[in-house]
């Protein structure tokens, strides 16, 4: 009998948040099972809704959406992401390098597709959202993580990433706001990674879809903004801070000193060509949603949902004997460290099994997002307080007894 496996192109390729642990728990479900899920930052099943005009918008539209489009986009969700990205200081934004996609995720593989050769090294932070690794390694890169520093707040290390730079490096990766940990970056942490993009020649990449989910008056500084002389690609979109990760829209933006990155372009153009165009209906959502942003706003407030949630989860787990954790500023996830001598844990993949057995509580393991050691795991903190407090009390109950076997 003639064996399909999967691509040898897939061999590398690690994507855990999806991963054996969550099999698990849909076999628990299955069995009739609750599972409280703290895993992924969906904010749909635990009751944020979309703003009405948003979904006015994409109704209103539906009947003009029945075709096929420019494949880089609608142009009035493109003229949209331009004068937004110029509000946030992006120079040089022309509309023709503005690029809608199926959210971020598909635009993460388009960019490096339409760039990498065998072994060419793009420096992505430790830990990441860990997408970026699997799709460097499915365009045939080499992933070269660098590390965030959790003793600087998780803020990227500048001497680490001048180490890893070496003759093969194309590119570098920078997720601000973070996910997983929550971090938002300092102006003089990012004009480091600009002066250190411009001495060697790289390509910058910034995830910024959580830039308008901040606390206590953090402000979100968009790496492009910083870096005339630098290739950069700005990636953003609507499912986190308009609450609709299932319309499936975001947007890439290339600026900076593009003079060299003609044919990168082109890659990219043939690559969106290739899938024709993105998903219609949600792009007229997006010149609407780009003019306000209340929603998101009404929940991070200083009485806001998420910021109450925040700051009972952050609460909760100061108090667990064995865990820390540096407080988020930004996004929906807590990235707690684990004293891993107390709980003897060396296998971070079993700790998440373990707690998902017993408590029936789902989180991702620390390793799932490429970090080093089995030290951390991550927890959403989208369930509204009397869920959170459950989740947190199970946690406590868990961390009381366990020892790794
Ligand atoms: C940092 C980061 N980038 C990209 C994505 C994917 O976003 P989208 O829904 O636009 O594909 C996520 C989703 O969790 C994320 O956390």
């Amino acid at each position: 009998m003639k064996i399909f496996n999967k691509s040898s192109k897939l061999d590398n390729v690690c994507y855990d948040i999806r991963g054996p642990v969550l099999d698990e728990a849909k076999r628990m479900e299955a069995d009739g099972q609750e599972i409280l899920k703290l895993n992924i930052g969906n904010p749909a099943p635990f009751g944020f809704q979309a703003p009405d005009e948003i979904i006015r918008q994409v109704s209103a539209n539906l009947t003009k959406s029945e075709g096929y489009i420019d494949s880089k986009g609608l142009l009035a969700a493109r003229e949209a992401v331009a004068t937004y990205s110029t509000a946030t200081c992006i120079p040089n934004v022309d509309i023709e390098n503005v690029f809608i996609g199926n959210g971020v995720s598909e635009l993460i593989v388009m960019a490096t597709q339409g760039l990498l050769n065998d072994g060419d090294e793009i420096l992505i932070p430790a830990p990441d959202y860990p997408l970026w690794t699997a799709a460097v390694v499915l365009a045939g890169g080499t992933p070269v993580h660098y590390i965030c520093d959790e003793e600087s707040d998780w803020q990227p290390d500048l001497t680490d990433i001048t180490k890893k730079i070496s003759a093969r490096s194309k590119g570098i990766v920078v997720i601000n706001p973070n996910n997983p940990t929550g971090a938002s970056y300092s102006r003089e942490i990012l004009d480091g990674i600009v002066r250190i993009a411009e001495r060697n020649e790289l390509i910058i990449f910034s995830d910024e879809i959580y830039d308008r989910i901040l606390y206590d008056g953090t402000k979100h500084i968009s790496i492009a903004s910083l870096a005339e002389d630098v290739p950069c690609v700005t990636l953003n979109g609507l499912s986190k801070s308009h609450l609709i990760t299932g319309f499936r829209v975001g947007w890439m933006v290339f600026s900076g000193k593009l003079s060299g990155a003609q044919g990168y372009l082109e890659g990219v153009n043939m690559l969106a060509s290739m899938r024709l165009c993105s998903n219609v209906p949600a792009q007229h959502a997006v010149a609407v949603a780009l003019q306000n942003d209340d929603i998101i706003r009404s929940h991070t407030s200083a009485d806001g949902r998420l910021k109450k949630q925040r700051d009972l989860g952050y609460e909760r787990l100061k108090r667990i004997p064995g865990l820390s954790c540096t407080k988020p500023e930004a996004a929906f996830y807590f990235f707690p460290k684990i004293d891993t001598k107390m709980f003897g844990i060396k296998d971070d993949e079993k700790f998440t099994l373990d707690l998902l057995k017993k408590e029936r509580v789902l989180v991702v393991q620390g390793t799932g997002f490429n970090w080093f050691e089995p030290d951390h795991f991550r927890i959403v903190f989208l369930p509204e307080a009397g869920l959170l407090e459950r989740a947190f009390d199970a946690l406590e109950a868990f961390l009381q007894d366990y020892r790794q076997t």
